[in-house]
């Protein structure tokens, strides 16, 4: 038109030419997930993210931040997973004198830094193959909740990192064993992977899945965070050919996994069942998932412990704060114990009851800065897990959209067109960034408290503001029993729930 019709045209036309200059450009480049999926329109979005400081006073001030990650500790994963600074100017936009606030006691003599990443050694007495684990891990999401390539990039980066990389409940897919990350094989109440036809739990398929090198630990599910007392549904439309070969179903067919497992009934059967689980796997470390409920249930389950001298070699806690891919608003909102709560009742538990030495305590929710992972261990964690942390690592924008398969940056999604959009290179150098700067700045908070091991973190060291005038240390906040405490003089508050509970009854 600018040539033949008029030369009024000519600026349109430079605007056409320079748009799907941008528009191939955007198409070609492997970097960034939504330009590839959202070529010209991502710009806004990265316009919009340049102006964010301004944007998000404006939606703070309106009270508009309803989301379940603080815009702040997403901005400080993507900071980290790209390699950028995380350093702020000008001090804490926190209000440290509201109530809630956290804060850890320094030492006046801080320590060096130490220069090795510190490790946790999973595996009690029955285990003959322990497993290092490092203070933070990629948490339970599967193939099927996660994108191929999602399962791929976080893989690769935990074999970057030497970090460990849960599999989630869907089954061991070639997606986790690809690029050789340790993987924690999960195993949730439909026994995907090593299920038999009707749905029960399959000893020789899970014995020669679990022998596989890439395999360091199996992680029992016996409930989580955000869905505590549910199963779930994957509707047959999702059942592709590749999610049935994975889990092990009949393809197109809705899959339901139950609420509770098959395989036992009682806590003295779950027990049987780890020790099973363990001797099956050739004596790796075998441990289970829950989110706490009823505290007079797991005192049941560690009787169960000590009547058959038999041990799980690590016991995962989820908060109520924790992620999901669908879970509906009730259960996410006002079931199961927060993660502080749950995190120090299975503590105390294991301690009053002799048991702690032997296992090691994993906690997820919410767990994305060194900070979260200082104070968890300081409540009685070992080592912690982080699954949104993660995606966010891979390019998760919090859309909120994993329910409906149309996740923009194919993260959570099935479509193979959005998934394309992620690379797996780029991706898994994020992932891996992410982990080191974050557990090297739980270190830095460790020395600055001057302490010189995880291990030695203890409840005193965090405080927390109760009103606007009184702090209190989490040593005074909470009960903490000494080791074996239950079974010599249980304390007055615990003492109830210690009688009631029964081996041989899960009775909340
Ligand atoms: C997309 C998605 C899928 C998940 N799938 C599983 C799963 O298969 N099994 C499981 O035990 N937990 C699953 N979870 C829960 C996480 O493993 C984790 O326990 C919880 O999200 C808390 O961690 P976060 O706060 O770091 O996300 C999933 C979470 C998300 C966000």
């Amino acid at each position: 038109m600018a040539s033949t019709v008029s030369p009024w045209w000519w600026p349109a036309a430079v605007l056409c030419a320079a748009t799907a200059g941008v528009g191939i450009h955007d198409l070609s480049q492997r970097r960034h997930s939504i330009l590839r999926n959202y070529p010209v329109l991502g710009h806004v979005r990265f316009m919009l993210e340049s102006i964010r400081p301004e944007l998000q006073q404006y939606f703070i001030e309106r009270n508009y931040d309803g989301r379940p990650f603080d815009r702040d500790v997403r901005s400080l994963v993507c900071q980290r997973a790209k390699g950028g600074a995380a350093e702020l100017p000008f001090g804490t936009e926190r209000n440290v004198y509201a109530e809630g606030y956290e804060y850890f006691e320094t030492s006046i003599r801080p320590l060096p830094v130490g220069a090795k990443e510190p490790r946790v050694r999973v595996g009690g007495p029955d285990c003959t193959k322990p497993y290092d684990m490092s203070l933070l891990n990629v948490s339970a999401m599967s193939f099927g909740s996660l994108s191929a390539n999602a399962v791929l990039a976080l893989n690769r980066g935990a074999a970057l990192g030497g970090f460990a990389h849960d599999t989630g409940e869907g089954g061991l897919s070639e997606y986790h064993l690809r690029h050789g990350g340790d993987l924690v094989w999960e195993i949730g109440t439909g026994y995907f992977g090593c299920r038999t036809e009707n749905g029960d739990f399959d000893r020789a398929r899970f014995a020669e899945k679990a022998a596989h090198d890439h395999v360091k630990c199996v992680s029992l599910k016996l409930s989580q965070g955000a869905k505590p007392g549910i199963g779930g549904v994957l509707p047959g439309e999702k059942v592709t050919a590749e999610i049935a070969r994975v889990r092990g179903v009949p393809e197109g067919r809705t899959v339901v996994s139950p609420p509770f497992h098959q395989t036992f009934g009682t806590p003295r059967e779950l027990i049987r069942f780890i020790a099973e689980m363990r001797e099956l796997a050739g004596g790796k470390p075998v441990g289970f998932k829950l989110c706490v409920g009823s505290r007079r249930e797991f005192l049941a389950v560690c009787k169960a412990m000590i009547d058959e001298g038999v041990t799980p070699d690590f016991i995962i806690v989820d908060g109520a704060e924790g992620g999901t891919g669908a879970a509906p608003l009730e259960f996410a909102d006002h079931l199961g114990s927060p993660l502080t709560e749950g995190l120090i009742t299975v503590h105390n538990a294991l301690l009053g009851t002799g048991l702690r030495d032997r296992i090691r305590i994993g906690a997820s929710g919410k767990v994305a800065t060194g900070a979260d992972i200082v104070k968890r261990l300081a409540q009685g964690a070992d080592f912690t897990n982080a699954a949104r942390a993660m995606m966010f690592a891979v390019g998760c924008i919090q859309a909120q959209s994993c329910h409906t398969n149309a996740c923009p940056v194919g993260v959570a999604t099935q479509d193979p067109r959005r998934a394309r959009a992620l690379n797996v290179d780029d991706k898994s150098a994020r992932v891996h960034r992410f982990h080191s700067a974050t557990v090297r700045s739980a270190q830095q908070i460790i020395a600055s408290l001057g302490v010189s091991e995880p291990a030695e973190l203890r409840p005193h060291m965090l405080r927390r503001r109760v009103d606007p005038v009184t702090v209190r240390s989490y040593a005074e906040l909470y009960d903490w029993l000494v080791p074996g405490q239950l079974l010599i003089e249980p304390p007055e508050s615990w003492t109830a729930d210690w009688k009631a509970a029964d081996p041989d009854r899960f009775d909340a």
